[in-house]
This record gives structure tokens, sequence and C-alpha cells, in this order.
């Protein structure tokens, strides 16, 4: 396709031919996109203006011609003034030399990767009066030729030259694009040391031709040179593993060469670290410094604080023209605590998962596969939300788990927010060619200028993952045009793909292979985050299907084909909108949110169900609603903690019919708690009264149990329930309310109150009482919460 050209051959021919430059008749100025299709000039050149770049033809809005200042170009007023090239390339480094004759107004900026209709392109700029950079992803709608900017970063500031020259430099390999202005590093995709808010772009473009633009300014462009990147001339790294001489190093995480950021834990021994780089071009020189911008000339015995540590590697290499390609990663070197702080913090509980250090909320990608259970969830290194990681841990029982590496950090498409995995056995994707069994299939949100899936797939039980480039489903491709299209949960029905999607409004699409996917149907009137949906064989014996609304709400109903298509149809009892009164409440408790179920197996057919024997379902315990406040924010901060995310107890979900014949769900933590009870010590009070007064408990004290109780209120009775976590002026009380049938929890003299809004709120929902009058609590207390269940786990 003549992009891989061979350099030798360009500077040569480039720099051979002599110029005139004309400029064709003025044109009235209006966008790029409709001007540089009609009017084309040649640019000629005659050696003052130094460039590799061939076959240059400007557009006609502004004025460009080569003088021996080299190509100079006028567009004051005129707004956006192009210069195209032949030259086209997939992986380069890409430079000019620009001096602004006015710094009133204008901007200068590279056009890389521009596609043939040269509409669709990268452009990083300078403003020569803010001296403000931006990073654009311009693209045009498919359908409609509307243009789309998606501004890749946030802006920078740059530090004034006296002589207004600058050098604007773009290194661009696969989806990695840094710009770099006097080389100082403005942008990086996918660096968010640099630009916390990864704004991110739907599908890269991966090449294309490379241009110059000038916006409204009156400036000089000079030595304009690109370099191909390849296997023989790279800066790119082929790993950087950290390693300590005074402490243990835990397991390597993946190093993606094309990624900038990676995180390391260490143990707390580990008060210095090693940078040992591998190189893919060994002429590459490297530079590693810590946040102090201290260099480290062998990178050895760099010294490393508790916590987070971000230390810079750059990777440097020069092409025979001269120009330098450079490329910048960042290696958080985590440094854990003291063994002895973990597991006994204060409020971290005992046998509920939480996340070792940082934040976690969404449990995302959960799988059963190859006799493990994979817990996958929403991950960042602070004790508040940012940009999103995908962490990893495992378990045999739900209960115990192994903390593996990270798994997924943020790329050029974004953030990596919530998603699911599946099992691709027949492999239907083909990642998985020669492969018995396939592998691991990953649907990440990829989160920045509205939210698309993103693929990975793990042919090594999920420690390592290959992303895939090509975005599964955009949605700006969604029959919605409804920018909130994120946590998808895919499951495999009648021999198809299925998934659910929303964030703000429900959709359900259908796939052959994972990679692309059709709406099937949308649901303007139902808003949810996570959404799941998940077939359960009912104490009836009939096959329905439960819709979770992010763990909170849920609707019972029917996934089947309608007109062709196929959709949710709530049943008795529920109905399709956003009304709480339309579904059953999941869980009553507000911290509580974003379940997600274990994808365990194909669900099979109608006529063949193969339904998994236990469906189980993580919520994260927490909750970002503080009335006005994020709550899941202040957790951490409040209670002194340096972690900030803990999940509920597995549930095993179940549908049964009530009195009214209304099918309403079970969720009854799983058997492997009762392999946890220290039955050596249980107390046991069969047929006991208990009064007001009651001390019947009093000798119990503990901080993790369970209780296990039924009430039978006698006439007059009011109030029913326990005190637990109790002292003189602490309790959280979980109390039966008869005469208005209320359960509740009041955790508003629990100790640190979070936030005097949602947390000091009592949380309860109305219950009726069994048959027989009685009332049961099963009660879960762990270091840091209170879970119960009553009405046979139907609350
Ligand atoms: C729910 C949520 C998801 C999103 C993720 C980002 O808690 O907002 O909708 O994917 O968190 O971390």
């Amino acid at each position: 396709m003549g992009l891989k050209r061979n350099l030798a051959k360009i500077l040569s021919s480039a720099l051979a031919v002599t110029i005139t430059f004309s400029t064709l008749g003025s044109v009235p100025v209006t966008a790029y996109a409709q001007e540089n299709a009609v009017a084309k000039a040649n640019i000629e050149l005659n050696g003052q203006y130094k460039t590799n770049l061939s076959g240059l033809t400007s557009d006609s809005v502004g004025e460009w011609k080569v003088t021996d200042e080299g190509l100079h170009s006028n567009a004051v007023d005129k707004g956006d003034s192009f210069v195209y090239s032949e030259t086209k390339g997939t992986n380069f480094v890409y430079s000019t030399d620009v001096t602004f004759k006015n710094t009133n107004s204008g901007a200068a900026a590279l056009v890389f990767r521009a596609q043939t209709n040269n509409k669709d392109c990268y452009v990083v700029n300078l403003d020569a009066n803010s001296k403000k950079c931006k990073f654009w992803r311009w693209g045009h709608n498919k359908e409609d030729q509307r243009l789309e900017e998606d501004q890749l970063i946030d802006e920078k500031t740059i530090t004034t030259t006296e002589s207004n020259k600058y050098t604007l430099k773009v290194v661009a390999i696969d989806s990695w694009i840094s710009y770099y202005v006097n080389d100082e590093l403005v942008a990086s995709t996918g660096d968010y040391t640099l630009q916390e808010a990864n704004k991110g772009q739907k599908t890269v473009y991966k090449d294309g031709s490379l241009g110059l633009l000038n916006w409204n300014g009156d400036m000089v462009f000079q030595n304009t040179y690109y370099a191909e990147i390849n296997d023989d001339f790279t800066p790119l790294l082929e790993d950087i593993n950290i390693t300590s001489s005074t402490g243990t190093v835990e397991k390597k995480t993946q190093f993606v060469p094309t990624e900038p950021i990676t995180i390391q834990y260490v143990d707390n021994d580990a008060n210095t670290v090693n940078v040992e780089v591998i190189k893919k071009s060994q002429s590459a020189v490297i530079e590693i410094t810590d946040e102090n911008d201290i260099k480290y000339s062998d990178g050895k015995n760099i010294p490393v604080k508790e916590g987070k540590n971000y230390i810079t590697i750059t990777s440097r290499i020069t092409a025979s023209n001269g120009l330098e390609a450079v490329l910048t990663y960042r290696v958080n070197v985590h440094r854990r605590q003291k063994k002895e702080v973990y597991y006994n913090e204060l409020y971290r509980d005992q046998y509920h998962y939480s996340v070792k250090d940082g934040w976690g909320n969404d449990p995302n990608g959960m799988v059963y596969y190859k006799g493990k259970y994979h817990f996958f969830y929403q991950f960042y290194d602070d004790i508040i939300w940012g940009p999103m990681h995908w962490a990893h841990a495992t378990s045999t029982d739900m209960i115990h788990w192994e903390e593996k590496p990270i798994a997924l950090y943020p790329d050029a498409n974004g953030a990596m927010f919530s998603g699911c995995i599946v099992i691709d056995e027949k492999n239907t994707s083909g990642f998985f060619d020669g492969i018995q069994g396939g592998g691991l299939v990953a649907l990440i949100t990829a989160d920045g200028n509205g939210q698309r899936i993103k693929l990975a797939y793990s042919t090594d039980e999920g420690d390592t993952w290959t992303k895939v480039d090509e975005i599964a489903a955009d949605w700006t491709d969604d029959p919605l045009k409804d920018a909130a299209f994120r946590d998808p949960k895919v499951f495999r029905w009648e021999n198809k793909w299925f998934m659910v999607i929303a964030g703000g409004p429900l959709r359900i699409y259908s796939s052959d292979n994972l990679k692309e996917w059709k709406c099937e149907s949308t649901y303007a009137d139902l808003h949810t985050e996570c959404p799941d949906l998940y077939p359960i064989m009912a104490d009836d014996g009939t096959l329905k299907w439960v819709l979770s609304r992010g763990g909170r709400y849920y609707k019972v109903g029917d996934f089947q084909e309608v007109d062709g298509n196929w959709k949710f149809v709530a049943g008795d009892g529920y109905n399709v909108s956003n009304s709480d009164k339309d579904s059953g409440i999941m869980n009553f408790g507000a911290d509580s949110y974003a379940a997600m179920t274990y994808y365990i197996k194909d669900f099979g057919t109608a006529a063949n169900p193969t339904l998994p024997e236990e469906i189980v379902e993580v919520n994260w315990m927490n909750t970002w609603d503080g009335k006005g406040e994020q709550f899941c924010n202040q957790v951490a901060q409040k209670s002194g903690m340096k972690f900030n995310g803990t999940y509920n107890l597995n549930l095993k979900l179940g549908l049964k019919k009530d009195k009214d014949g209304k099918y309403v769900l079970t969720q009854t933590p799983i058997k492997a708690y009762e392999d946890l009870r220290d039955t050596a010590n249980k107390i046991e009070k069969n047929n006991v009264t208990v009064n007001e007064n009651s001390d019947l408990l009093k000798d119990f004290k503990d901080d993790c149990y369970e209780i296990v109780s039924k009430f039978k209120p006698q006439a007059g009775t009011k109030k029913v329930g326990f005190k637990v976590r109790t002292s003189d002026i602490e309790s959280t009380d979980i109390v039966y309310d008869i005469d208005n049938e209320n359960l509740s929890i009041d955790r508003s003299k629990s100790g640190i109150i979070i936030n005097d809004k949602v947390f000091a709120e009592k949380n309860n929902q109305n219950v009726q009482r069994n048959d027989d009058g009685s009332i049961d609590l099963h009660i879960y207390v762990d270091k840091a919460s209170v879970e119960v269940f009553t009405k046979d786990y139907t609350v």
C-alpha cells in the first residue's frame, strides 16, 4: 500500500525539487472539511523549506508559500488552513519547527494519520497566544457526515520561548500517541499521570497521511520531518522489570510495550528498587527518573516510600535524519505497608473480599473457569475513584482469595470501565485458533468521549490479556445515540451471544462471534448501570429470566423473540420502566451496588436449558449516592483506611412464587460460609423468652459472627431485633417494627458517621411476617458490615 515508505528514498526525492507556489482565488472560510476538498494547490519545494514530506498541497483558505525562512503560512482571520502530503505513515515520529510571526492569534498544528478523505485525522496544536496545546481526533459521522471532534487531552499550557519558535513532535506507535512540545511531553494516550481525565476515543486511526494546519495565524514552518518507526528503529521497550536488593517484589504485572503505565507491588521491606529495562532497539537511550526528578543512570537502588511511587522511564532513539523518537513510560512501584497491617485494620472485613490497597468499585468479569472463580473489579491506586483499571483475584471457594497483578490499564480508547468475561469454548471469536476449549474473552467498557465496548482475550486463564483494536460496539452506532453505553454483561443462549448494556437506557444486543454486535431491543424508559440478565429455574419448575438493575432492583419475566427481535418481556407484577413500583427490591441497604453474576457456562436453549447449578452474584458494598456528595469517595477518608473497596456476601440466586403468584427473587449466602462457623464456640438458645431488658447475649463478644434467629412475638410486642457491635455509646440496630411491618438497619450510632445524610439514615423495607406470625433474622456481622436476610431470603 506504499505506507511503509523507505525513509532514505523520501529524503532524497523531497529535497531535490524546486518550487514556485501559487494560491488559488479566495473562497469563503468554512469548516476545513468541506474546504480542503474544493481546491488544492501544489507546494513546490526549493530547498529553503527543509522537509522529507512529499507531494505537498494546500487548501485555498490561507496563503502558503516557501520563502527563505521556510514554509510561510498566513491564515489570519481565515480559520483552518491545511497542507496535506502524499507521505503516509503507520508508526512514526513526525516533527516540525514553527515560528509565530504574530503571537496575538493563531495555532500551528501537526496533522497525521489522515484518512483518504483527508477529513478524518489526528491533530495536535499549539496556540501562539494562550500557549495551550490541544490534541484532537477528528472524524465524520458515517451516517450524516457530521464533523465529530474528540478532544483527547485536557488543554496543556507550555512554557513560552523568547524566539516564538517551538518544536512540535508526535510519536505514534499503534494506538499509543504521544505529543511533545520542545521536548516536553504534553499528551500521551492512556497516561493518566499526565492527563487524569482520560478522554478516550473510538477506533484508533492506525495509518494515514501527514500534514500541517494553520488556524488563524501567521507562522513559518521549518524542518518538517518524519521517520518511520519499525522493528529495527523503535523506542519501544520489550519489558520493564522491577527488582529489589532489599526486599520482595510481588508477582509481575503484564507489560504491554505500547501502553505507558504499569503498577508493580513490592513488599514493605523493599525500600529501594532497581528498574531493568529491556529495549527493542539496542541503540535506544534510556533515562530513569523518580518523582522528584532525580535521575538514576543505572536504574539501581531507587528509594521508594510506602504507597505509590511513579517512576518515569524515557526511551530515545535517533533516526538517520537526526530526528529523535521518544516514549515515556511510567511504573508505579507501590510499596506495601508492613505485612501485619493488612487484614488487621480496624474496618477490614474478614470474610468479605476487599481490595488490599487503594480503591475498588464494581465487580467485573466474574467467571468460573478451570476450577477457579475469577473476580475482577474496578480499581484505582488511591482511596478515591479515578482512572479505572481492572484488578484481579482468584479463589476456589469464593471466600479465600489470591491476589493477582492488575489486569487491565487505561489505554488510548479510554479508562477501563465495567464489563464482563465469557468463556468462548467454541472459539466463536476466532481468537483461539488451534486451542482446545477456547479461552476467555473480556468485554470492557472503554470510557472517554462517550462509551464503547472493547475486547480483550486471554489464553492463560486471565493472567495476561491481548486487547483487540477494533471496537466491538460504539455508542455512536447505537439506535438511542446515548453516550452512556456501558457495563456490558454477556451470556450465551440459543447458540448466540447476548449482551445487556446500559449506563443510561438499557439495550439488548446479539452476536455470533463476540466481535460484531447487533441491537435487538432498546428500553428508553428503563435506566440502570450494571445490568444483568439471567435465567433461573423457579421453584415451580418454570424457567424465568431476572433482569437486575445494578443489584438494587429486579424484574422477573421472559427473554424471547418478539417480531424477530430478542426482548426482555416483564412478567406478572413487573413492568419495563424506571419506577421502583414496577420492580422488586433486591437490596434495601444503601451500601450495595453494581451486582454481577458469575459466568459459568452456556445457558443452553429453551428446549434444552443447561443452567449452572448455582447462579451467584456479588455486589460492591458501597454506593455513589451521597445525596449530593459521592458517599463512596468519603469512606476511607473518614475512616482513616488505606483501602476503599469491600464486596458483599456471595449470594446464590433463586426464584419462588409468592402468595400472590408473583415470582420473587431469593438471595441466599452460599453454603461455603457455613464452613467458617466456629461451631465449638456457638451459643444456642432455644425457646427462650426475651423482653426489653434481655441480657441473653451479654457475655458474647466478637466482631465477626453470624446470627440465625426466629422470633415469635407475643401480642402487644412492638419491636424485635438485635443491637450488634454495642458499647455504652455505640450500636447498630436491626429492628423489626411489628405494627408498621418494617425491617430496618440503623447505623446512626455505629461509630464514625461517614456522611450524615446517607449513612445516618435508617435503611428499611416493608416486610410481612411469616404466615405463623414469626419473623426470621439471619444476620452476618463482619468487622465493618452488617447484612440481614429475612422472609426466606426474599428480603
Ligand atoms: C457503577 C459505575 C459503572 C461504571 C463504573 C465506573 O458503579 O458507574 O456504571 O462502568 O462504575 O467505575
